[in-house]
């Protein structure tokens, strides 16, 4: 359950299958990323004992994710290089409320959206018309960003009610849908 306002369209994959290097690269980029946003919750939430352990595991993860993709960025011939980023993340970011507690929840809500969509198009590209070695490693990643997505989720819920947390996804989910649907024509995990 990735908890999706909208399905991403038919004509992302498209762009993504033809573009396939450049998304590997954005992908590469997004990885590290995450693993950079877990321990960012962790070092401006120090206090809040019960996110230490599963962020630092999480981060652990998707550095391992992203050591994997320079190493299939290596045997593809691409150079690992800065990118020019989607605005996504900074978008979303912008919706997370200024106060606390509600402050905490929108970070890990908007944490969760991220993987989810991660996830979702994951799925999409591993049964593409790609090449074999990414189409097996889009599958291998699957259940862990499915994992993350249910992590920061189930971090929310002990931040504030369970049905506050729910109600308060499904609004980001929708506005996560939106941004998408304004997002450039670059050829992203996230656009
Ligand atoms: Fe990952
Ligand atoms: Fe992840």
């Amino acid at each position: 359950m990735l908890n999706l306002a909208e399905e991403t369209k038919p004509e992302w994959v498209e762009r993504a299958v033809h573009a396939l290097d450049e998304v590997l690269l954005d992908h590469a980029h997004c990885e590290k990323k995450a693993a950079g946003g877990a321990l960012r919750l962790l070092f401006s939430y120090p206090d809040q004992d019960f996110l230490q352990e599963q962020l630092a595991e999480l981060a652990k993860e998707e550095l391992t994710h992203f050591q994997q993709l320079l190493g299939l960025l290596e045997r593809r011939g691409i150079r690992f290089e800065r990118q020019k980023p989607s605005r996504y993340a900074s978008k979303l970011h912008a919706l997370v409320r200024p106060r606390e507690p509600h402050r905490l929840t929108d970070l890990l809500l908007t944490c969760a959206l991220i993987e989810a969509r991660s996830c979702e198009r994951m799925k999409l590209l591993s049964e593409a018309p790609i090449d074999a070695e990414p189409r097996a490693f889009y599958k291998d990643l699957l259940a862990s960003e499915a994992r993350h997505h249910q992590v920061y989720v189930e971090l929310a819920c002990q931040v504030e009610p369970e049905d506050h947390v729910r109600a308060r996804l499904v609004e980001l989910a929708r506005d996560e849908a939106k941004i998408l649907e304004t997002s450039g024509p670059e050829p992203r995990l996230h656009s």
